[in-house]
């Protein structure tokens, strides 16, 4: 989703701002911009729709955009199209100041009635609203910048990451942030401010996190934070262990692959980190104890992650013996359920900063109830608002379409399922190798991935021409089946849905005609059969099929046999050959792989 990225005191901050924002392309985003100025010289604003190399070109055309301060943008729509006039950043009807936004102004209607004449808007966006209100109020109450923008603060609501300039002060950066991700930078002769540490991890490694309903006064000397009131906050600054070395592609084409081909690495690098020299499985012994005491698990989460959560339940139920709940974010904020007497919450979160997965936990800490978040980034939004955190390792996911995230999640709540079982002397969990299994999982990863699957030759011949397709199985082969078809209808933009294979015949068969592809999984003895009865079922309907199965389950004619793993670990095998037919499938049909339309990495909007 949006992203932010400022710079103050280098010679010439654009190539630094343009750089960071192509750091932010993987969030997604549909047009971009850049402010740049120098004190008693030129500024400049250039934006465009499309991409950060549609960007360069324009700032290229503009002639030298040189500035010692600045802020960009990526802008992913929500208010207004995408469109050159709706980029960031913003400019205020009198010129003097310009603004960058990440979220989403909720009174932008009763702002713009009450304070913003008609005239003074050049697209349609919310930000504008802010950009002229600040402006607004600083001249009609002769306010410094910073006293304007800190009233105007109090008029919006809504979810902002705010980065403002004042033409009049050419050497400062006004910041505030609510509800949406927001990190100064510190640097030797510079600071900054961006969305995420990726953007500025070429020049430096130290980042200052901000607070909701903080806002911060950033120059080339130094940052100072203050609340809303006027208090002002001590922070240091943290050291963030990821390198501009995570972000290179090396000698892949695209993040997917990549990161697809480094889950075998990512098994092993959750082991080192959750398994000791005596192969015991080690959790914060905190955590362990507030799962333990919990009479009932509810784990929220959106996209991949949810799918990862109905695997992490049948791990949850069968090693730690606690009854766990899994439900969309967005759908639980507002639609409650009865909850049980002792409640714990897992929030899992690749990116840590999912505005609806935030907003049920903003509400679950309200009640009073532990909460545990799974994520891929330490010191997220979700990580620092929960009581727990499990990092999962993965090392940054810059892909759109999420692969690598999905299996160290389960990996990571097989090892938290197994530390409670053990505490709890749950049987199935003492009879658990799990560091046995999980270096299995591991190694058979790799001898996958490297053997020859024919699986661009499976997608040419079921995909090529198909408008729609489904993927079925039973269990876990269901669960799977769910990540499988939003991995396949993300990036190739084919139909398909994820069905239980048992519920086809109840309604959805209806669909089945001559050709259309169905991948069935089956990774498990006790559903082995009753998924090939049900393949017979849609093949005498026409469909062409494609069985994926395990080894011991195999039958002549499976298209692909997926070498063995123990049972609950089987969505870590069976996801891979789903994940590369999306992959192949995006290529064969010449779409991009890494940034598919309308879709942001992190979405900070509920
Ligand atoms: C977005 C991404 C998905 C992701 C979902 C949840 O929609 O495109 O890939 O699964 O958000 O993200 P999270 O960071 O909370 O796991």
């Amino acid at each position: 989703m949006c992203g932010i990225v400022g710079l103050i005191g280098l010679e010439n901050v654009t190539e630094g701002l343009v750089n960071g924002l192509s750091h932010l392309e993987y969030r997604g985003y549909d047009s971009a911009g850049v402010y740049v100025d120098t004190p008693g010289a030129a500024s400049f604003t250039v934006k465009t729709k499309g991409r950060i190399n549609d960007l360069r070109q324009e700032i290229e055309k503009t002639g030298d955009v040189t500035g010692f301060r600045g802020i960009g943008h990526t802008r992913w729509a929500t208010h207004g199209k995408p469109k050159t006039e709706n980029a960031h950043p913003h400019t205020s009807y009198n010129g003097r100041f310009v603004l960058v936004h990440n979220g989403v102004i909720e009174n932008f209607k009763e702002i713009k009635d009450e304070y913003i004449k008609d005239e003074w808007l050049q697209g349609e966006t919310d930000t504008e609203m802010v950009v002229h209100l600040v402006a607004k109020i600083a001249e009609e109450e002769n306010l410094s910048a910073k006293e304007a923008f800190k009233k105007a603060l109090t008029i919006v609501d809504g979810s902002y990451a705010f980065a403002l300039a004042d033409k009049e002060e050419p050497e400062v950066l006004y910041v505030a942030k609510n509800k949406s991700p927001l990190l100064v930078a510190t640097g030797e002769d510079f600071n900054g401010v961006c969305s995420d540490a990726l953007a500025l991890i070429e020049l430096t490694n130290k980042f200052v996190e901000i607070k909701d309903k903080e806002m911060v006064t950033v120059t080339k000397a130094g940052i100072t934070i203050e609340d809303l009131a006027g208090q002002a906050q001590e922070r240091e600054a943290i050291e963030f262990s990821i390198t501009a070395n995570d972000l290179a592609l090396g000698t892949y084409e695209h993040y997917m692959l990549k990161e697809i081909e480094e889950q075998p690495a990512v098994m092993r690098n959750i082991l080192a980190n959750y398994v000791n020299e005596q192969d015991e499985v080690v959790v914060d012994p905190a955590i362990v104890e507030a799962v333990t005491e919990a009479d009932r698990i509810y784990i929220i989460a959106c996209g991949t992650s949810w799918h990862a959560g109905l695997v992490g339940k049948n791990m949850l139920e069968k090693l730690a013996g606690i009854p766990t709940e899994v439900h969309l974010a967005s759908e639980f904020g507002y639609n409650t359920p009865l909850l049980s007497e002792k409640p714990l919450f897992i929030y899992i979160s690749q990116s840590g900063e999912t505005a609806d997965s935030r907003q049920v936990l903003v509400k679950t800490n309200e009640l009073g109830y532990p909460a545990l978040t799974v994520t891929n980034v330490a010191g997220s939004t979700l990580s620092r608002e929960a009581n727990y955190t499990m990092l999962l390792h993965a090392g940054p996911e810059i892909a759109v379409a999420s692969t690598k995230a999905y299996t160290a999640q389960i990996a990571v709540l097989s090892i938290l399922a197994n530390a409670v079982g053990m505490q709890k002397g749950i049987t199935a969990a003492q009879n658990f190798n799990l560091k046995n299994e999980l270096s299995l999982v591991a190694n058979q990863m790799d001898s996958f991935l490297n053997s020859d699957h024919h699986l661009q030759t499976i997608v040419h011949d079921m995909l090529l021409e198909a408008r729609n397709a489904f993927y079925i199985g039973r269990g876990n082969d269901y669960c799977v089946s769910l990540e499988a078809a939003l991995k396949l209808k993300e990036i190739s933009y084919i139909q398909c849905e994820g069905f239980a294979s048992g519920e086809l015949k109840h309604g959805t068969i209806a669909l089945i005609e001559e050709n259309t592809p169905v991948f069935a999984l089956i990774t498990a003895a006790h559903t082995n059969l009753q998924t090939r009865s049900n393949v017979q079922e849609v093949e005498s309907r026409g469909a062409k099929t494609c069985i994926i199965s395990m080894e011991g389950l195999e039958q002549e004619h499976d298209a692909l046999v997926l070498p063995h793993v123990h049972e609950l670990y089987a969505p870590l095998i069976s996801v891979l050959p789903t994940q590369l037919i999306a992959y192949y499938a995006t290529l064969e049909r010449g779409l991009d792989v890494d940034k598919p339309r309308n879709l942001a990495k992190s979405v900070t909007v509920e």
